[in-house]
């Protein structure tokens, strides 16, 4: 595991945009599965600069879901779908064909977990996944307590990911379950970039680089993944040894 501190979150957005650039550069239909949350926006947007100014073709990269509520519809903008739609799909006029998200109001969501966990083994697994780390350290939806092993999955979310995953929606809104890659997809994906800026991270982040790995934090397995990459700004680096 490689940790690089950056001084602010612009420069750690341009290097982390430049390292999702350079495996498309060297792989055209590299697998990413790309998280959605606040921390990655701003990478999202140097990415999407950066392929245009470039040249960079996207057309044949692949796109996998990481996590999205259940019961939110793609067409709801506190959905993840919605949120790369904003920020990548649309921007870099990435064909529907190419995107494989979960439709989290399925009917049958077990088949939804099955479906996808398909795909990724169809496409030949992840080449890069891009993730945030949540306040109570999660990855994606693997909320704490977390098998390692699992893959594709509805978990009960925790109450601090309900309650801070309101910050997404514009008007309250129940945020009960989540649908998920999980931590075996995390593991096996070819490289592993955790995001985490400002103050408010900095506990959490210091939890889950120091402390011995376990599934209180599930980030932390990031410690045992063979090529990782941990991308922090200053103040979310501000509590570490
Ligand atoms: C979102 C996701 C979540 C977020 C995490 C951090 O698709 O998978 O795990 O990455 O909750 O969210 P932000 O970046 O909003 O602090």
């Amino acid at each position: 595991m490689q940790i690089d501190i950056f001084d602010s979150p612009d420069i750690l957005a341009q290097l982390t945009a430049r390292k999702i650039i350079d495996m498309v550069s060297r792989k055209p239909n590299a697998l990413l599965c790309l998280a959605g949350g606040e921390t990655p926006r701003l990478t999202y947007q140097y990415i999407v600069e950066g392929a245009k100014n470039n040249g960079i073709d996207f057309s044949l990269v692949q796109f996998v879901s990481l996590d999205e509520w259940v019961g939110i519809p793609a067409s709801n903008k506190g959905s993840c779908y919605y949120f790369l739609h904003e920020t990548i799909f649309e921007p870099l006029a990435i064909k529907q064909t190419n995107i494989h998200f979960f439709n989290s109001t399925a009917g049958n969501l077990s088949a939804e977990c099955e479906r996808i966990n398909q795909i990724i083994q169809n496409l030949g697994g992840i080449d890069l996944m891009l993730v945030g780390i949540g306040m109570n350290g999660h990855i994606g939806f693997n909320e704490p307590g977390i098998s390692p092993y699992l893959f594709a999955h509805v978990i009960e979310l925790d109450i601090i990911t309900q309650q801070v995953g309101q910050k997404y929606f514009s008007e309250i809104t129940p945020l009960q379950k989540g649908i998920s890659l999980g931590m075996a997809q995390f593991m096996q994906s070819g490289m592993v970039i955790l995001l985490a800026t400002g103050n408010k991270k900095a506990p959490i982040i210091k939890k889950a680089l120091e402390e011995n790995v376990s599934a209180a934090v599930p980030a932390g397995f990031i410690q045992e993944h063979t090529n990782a990459f941990v991308l922090l700004d200053s103040e979310a680096a501000g509590l570490l040894s």
